[in-house]
């Protein structure tokens, strides 16, 4: 083979006389392809540098955390800014603001109807009644709704990723009755950061940067003929609200805590003596098609499915 320059070389991988293979993924692998060759020479990279990082690649996809990488770049937000700017361009920005669904979402959890305890009472943190309605933009009652939520235990760690934990602690879907109401008891989550001494946290060490989540709980909601809604709201006084490690936080998603909420009305919730309240609205788009309407996590629209 002849000697080539790195513009030569990168003609060569683009391969521009193939006629085979997919476009999409030949268009955006060219594009990337590209952008690196171009790093490598105007950055001077050197190849310790290079196998270093195809090193922590590799370590990093074994770890499963290549989705935490993501949501700690912007990426995952990026997404959701693009979406809403879609949609301001469509006329559709009523309703509840999408949040990051983030990579531990597992589908389903037990259901059951207008209401659910979500924890098993091992934990004796601050109680937490969190209630309201799933409705269109209308206002109308979303009846039928189901409410599919999860949220990190005290030690800021999720059921099926962490093995100390029973299936699906802490998840939960709950089914809206006629006038649209859902209600659960859970505690107060806290906050959670990313796996220390892991690929993900080395990247972020040598960033300089933390990888703190504030306190969230996330929803996916679907309704007949409504657009799937995947938000979290953040419970408010965490240090890290307005620096989040994923870049999550939203107005319109900061939830007020009522505290000393009377028990009554809130035995079958075993409730009894007062406690903290919260009280939030969904608010659902019509769904524009099937798509729209569809339960499931970001990866059900993928050829591959995460475990
Ligand atoms: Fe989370």
């Amino acid at each position: 083979m002849a000697e080539l320059t790195p513009s030569q070389l990168l003609e060569l991988v683009h391969g521009t006389q193939v006629a085979a293979g997919t476009p999409r993924v030949r268009e955006l692998t060219r594009r990337i392809v590209t952008d690196l060759f171009r790093t490598i020479e105007d950055c001077n990279v050197k190849p310790d540098e290079f196998w270093a990082v195809v090193q922590w690649l590799t370590r990093l996809g074994a770890s499963g955390q290549v989705a935490l990488v993501t949501a700690g770049l912007g990426f995952d937000r990026l997404l959701d800014i693009r979406e809403d700017e879609a949609d301001r361009a469509a006329g559709r920005s009523d309703g509840t603001p999408r949040a990051v669904e983030g990579p531990l979402y597992v589908a389903g959890a037990p259901l059951s109807k207008g209401e659910a305890r979500l924890d098993d009472g091992s934990f004796e943190g601050a109680v937490l009644v969190m209630e309201g309605r799933v409705l269109d933009t209308g206002g109308e009652p979303v009846a039928g709704a189901i409410v599919d939520l999860w949220h990190a235990n005290e030690h800021g760690l999720y059921s099926h990723f962490d093995p100390d934990q029973k299936p699906y602690n802490l998840r939960r879907r709950i089914e809206t009755d006629a006038q649209g109401r859902y209600r659960f008891r859970s505690f107060l989550p806290p906050g959670y950061a990313v796996p220390p001494n892991s690929p993900t946290s080395e990247l972020f060490d040598a960033l300089g940067r933390h990888g703190n989540r504030p306190a969230h709980i996330h929803f996916m909601i679907t309704g007949r003929g409504m657009r799937t809604l995947t938000t979290q709201v953040n419970i408010p006084g965490d240090t890290f609200l307005d620096d989040d490690f994923a870049f999550a936080t939203r107005d319109g998603l900061i939830v007020e805590l009522e505290q000393g909420a009377s028990a009554e009305g809130y035995k079958s919730l075993d409730v009894r003596a007062p406690f903290t309240r919260v009280r939030f609205d969904f608010v659902l788009q019509k769904a524009a098609n099937e798509r729209e309407a569809a339960a499931g996590s970001r990866y059900a629209g993928t050829t591959a499915t995460a475990d």
